[in-house]
């Protein structure tokens, strides 16, 4: 791998953070899909190294992720990305207090790569060890650095309990996070990922992979009303979403449109198909602010996390509806919405604090839902 293929990002970034000289400091591995990235983070809540090494030009031709292509991907990346990290900050590997990557779910090749990466590591210095749960990551990683619907700086760090909305490639649910580890599901998808929506019209459409941020960008300039899609689930009571059916209309328009499409079509069917994805989500939402579980947490901030949260449209509806029940609305930077080594890092630390740490041998998961934990 070139060392010109690998991004760096916000090395040596204060999130909010605070210099303490005695901040614990962990090494964060995540290599669950297609992804291979590492981050230093502190206990003050400082990204002190990231670099991400994306996969996606590799995959981009198959119009998806190949997982044998992406674990062959991750051996050849994984130790220049870890040496950079630590070279990022001029920290040795002695400097680090715990070590921790992502030990499912996710694509098992992968998986199995950064985690005996991270293994060896802890092997060789005798330094505490976190298998962190991929989802956990994304869950927890607003409480590293909190934003708003437009990026900006929230209004108030994220404490525990919240309502916590989880849209990414391969996972869609409500959770009611009371604690690290401590997971309880109000509602998830029966289907389709909401990622993998926007994923599978942008390839209907021809627009390239991943689709999200492309049908982002070009429901823009669209017109959210031309096309009719389903809004499936939302006249029933309950949490859970389905974005099959809104895929399958996807298709039937497809078929019947004439071709090739034109730039007004194709931006007037994102922006149409985005507003029923929205449409379903803040639904679903407004049913498990009224979960009496959740009524009885009674959680104060509503966060979207997962790279779907990337979505401009996701975050400012969600924004409003948290104004709208007099919740904060709280997302990840959008940096640190798709997958990344912060975010494991900072997991890492949040387990290490409560003393979740590894005593013994892990089997990676292919399969580790968070209400496992
Ligand atoms: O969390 P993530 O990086 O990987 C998984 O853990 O699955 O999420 C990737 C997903 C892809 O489906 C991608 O299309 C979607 O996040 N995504 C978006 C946007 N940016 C990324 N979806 C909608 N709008 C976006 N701006
Ligand atoms: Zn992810």
């Amino acid at each position: 791998m070139t060392e010109e293929k690998i991004i760096k990002l916000n090395m040596g970034t204060l999130y909010g953070g605070s210099n303490d000289d005695r901040a614990t400091l962990c090494l964060g591995i995540e290599s669950s899909c297609d992804e291979t990235s590492a981050a230093i983070v502190d206990s003050n809540r400082n990204i002190l190294a990231h670099i991400i090494y994306s996969q996606i030009p590799e995959h981009q031709k198959y119009g998806g992720v190949v997982p044998e292509l992406a674990a062959r991907a991750h051996i050849l990346a994984i130790d220049t990305v870890v040496r950079q990290t630590l070279d990022a900050c001029g920290k040795k590997i002695d400097d680090i207090d715990v070590i921790a990557a992502t030990a499912g779910p996710g694509l098992i090749g992968g998986v199995l790569i950064g985690w005996m990466a991270a293994t060896g590591i802890a092997h060789a210095t005798g330094k505490p060890l976190v298998a962190v749960n991929h989802l956990e990551g994304h869950a927890l990683v607003p409480r590293l650095h909190a934003a708003d619907a437009a990026g900006g700086d929230a209004a108030c760090a994220v404490d525990f309990p919240y309502l916590l909305m989880l849209a990414s490639g391969g996972h869609c649910q409500i959770l009611l996070v009371r604690g690290v580890g401590q997971y309880e599901q109000i509602g998830q998808t029966l289907d389709d990922s909401a990622g993998e929506a926007f994923d599978k019209v942008a390839k209907m459409l021809g627009l390239g992979y991943p689709g999200g941020p492309i049908v982002d960008s070009r429901a823009r300039a669209g017109n959210p009303e031309r096309f009719k899609f389903p809004r499936p689930l939302c006249d029933k009571p309950g949490c859970d979403f389905s974005f099959s059916g809104i895929k399958t209309a996807a298709r039937v328009m497809l078929d019947k449109a004439p071709t090739p499409y034109t730039e007004e079509f194709v931006n007037d069917f994102c922006a149409s198909f985005q507003s029923a994805v929205v449409d379903c989500i803040v639904n679903r939402l407004g049913h498990a602010m009224d979960d009496k579980r959740v009524r009885a947490a009674a959680p104060k901030t509503l966060v979207v996390a997962g790279g779907v949260a990337k979505n401009s449209a996701i975050r400012a509806a969600m924004g409003k509806l948290a104004a709208a029940n007099n919740m904060v609305f709280a997302a990840p930077p959008l940096s640190l919405c798709t997958d990344n080594g912060a975010m494991i890092a900072w997991a890492g630390l949040e387990n290490y604090r409560v003393g979740r740490v590894v005593d013994g041998p892990v089997a990676p998961r292919p399969r580790w839902p968070l209400t496992e934990l």
